[in-house]
């Protein structure tokens, strides 16, 4: 039976749902795993994630379909791209069949959670990692916890379809966000500081330069960028320190195979930013977010797409992708997982 929410008023929320996958590493290897009802989790003081932030995580979201089937997007992605992480901070893989499987398994041990179809909201999917026994010294924990937990969320931004302002920060707020493609804990950490800082001064979000040559435009605290230019072409930066969207890269197919539209990753300059017609923001949570304005400390850059609505590229790109996510377009092969 559906939960009883108010689904269409859900923001981007934690919300304690029934089941959560756990498995436990030691001596060398991944226990079974299993399901458990308790959210808490127990640690010892010196547990290698609290002194030295060995966690690393991935996000992805269920959703409930036109013909009412459940279904995940692209979860293989997210497997692979945790595997990187994890091996980037030196924790033991989860294996990624078995992740994959984990999260078609909770899904369905929370199927009641999964918002119904064309509420605007969906269940999102939290794996995450890390090292558990103590360590003193400065060096990998031996042992780890591998766990998913979903939540039912709304939209990532406040005002649903709204453009969003972004603002370019000082270096010293600078994060560095998904530095050598690490979806971990300390990168976001350290960018608390730049994304209280935008929102107290009335910013949605930061939009992040690369740290070498402060020139490029490389992501925000939560999403990669996507462009337009005036002539239709879709953009997006080049740059091997930002987060390797999964929305992203299935919005570039779907801009050229779908929409027919030619597209580019390429090293976008500061400097261009003037010359594009649309900008939005891409990821699980903010799913395509128009960007209206970039303010970067006395210019102001505005896009010709305005602070009314999405520009009409974007619009397709958004309808094409969330189409193929809640099943009214057909997917390419191997991109919709069915929970069965
Ligand atoms: N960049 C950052 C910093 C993120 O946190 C996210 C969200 O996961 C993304 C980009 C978008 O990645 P994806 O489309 O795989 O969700
Ligand atoms: C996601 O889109 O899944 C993210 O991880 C973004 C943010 C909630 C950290």
């Amino acid at each position: 039976m559906e939960k009883n929410i108010d689904w269409q008023s859900l923001g981007f929320g934690y919300q304690k749902t029934d089941y959560r996958y756990v498995s436990d590493y030691k001596n060398g290897e991944w226990d079974t795993g299993t399901f458990t009802t308790d959210e808490k989790v127990v640690l010892n003081e010196s547990a290698g994630v609290l002194q030295y932030a060995q966690t690393c995580f991935e996000g992805l979201k269920a959703y409930r379909t036109v013909d009412n089937y459940v279904v995940c997007f692209r979860p293989d992605l997210n497997a692979s791209r945790m595997a990187d992480s994890a091996r980037r901070l030196e924790m033991p893989v989860f294996p990624e069949e078995r992740f994959v499987d984990a999260v078609k398994q909770v899904v369905k041990k929370n199927i009641d959670w999964v918002p119904p179809y064309g509420s605007g909201a969906t269940l999102y999917i939290r794996p995450y990692m890390f090292g558990t026994n103590p360590v003193m010294g400065v060096k990998p924990a031996d042992e780890y916890q591998f766990r998913i937990f979903t939540s039912p969320v709304g939209p990532y931004f406040k005002g649903g379809a709204k453009p969003i302002t972004l603002r370019v920060p000082d270096f010293d707020r600078a994060a560095p966000l998904g530095t050598g493609h690490v979806k971990a804990g300390l990168n976001y950490a350290m960018s608390l500081h730049a994304i209280v800082e935008a929102h107290n001064l009335g910013y949605n979000e930061n939009m992040y330069l690369d740290s070498a040559t402060r020139t490029k435009v490389e992501e925000t605290g939560g999403a990669n960028i996507i462009f337009v230019t005036k002539d239709n072409r879709v953009v997006t930066p080049k740059s091997s320190t930002i987060l390797p969207s999964i929305t992203r890269r299935s919005l570039m197919y779907v801009a050229e195979h779908y929409l027919g539209l030619q597209v580019e990753e390429r090293e976008i300059f500061k400097e261009e930013l003037n010359d594009f017609a649309e900008c939005a923001l891409c990821g699980t949570a903010a799913v395509l977010s128009p960007v209206g304005k970039v303010v970067d400390h006395d210019k102001e850059i505005s896009f010709p797409s305005g602070m009314e609505k999405m520009g009409n590229i974007t619009q397709k790109l958004y309808e094409t992708l969330t189409g193929i996510q809640m099943g009214r377009i057909e997917a390419p092969k191997g991109w919709i997982y069915i929970i069965d």
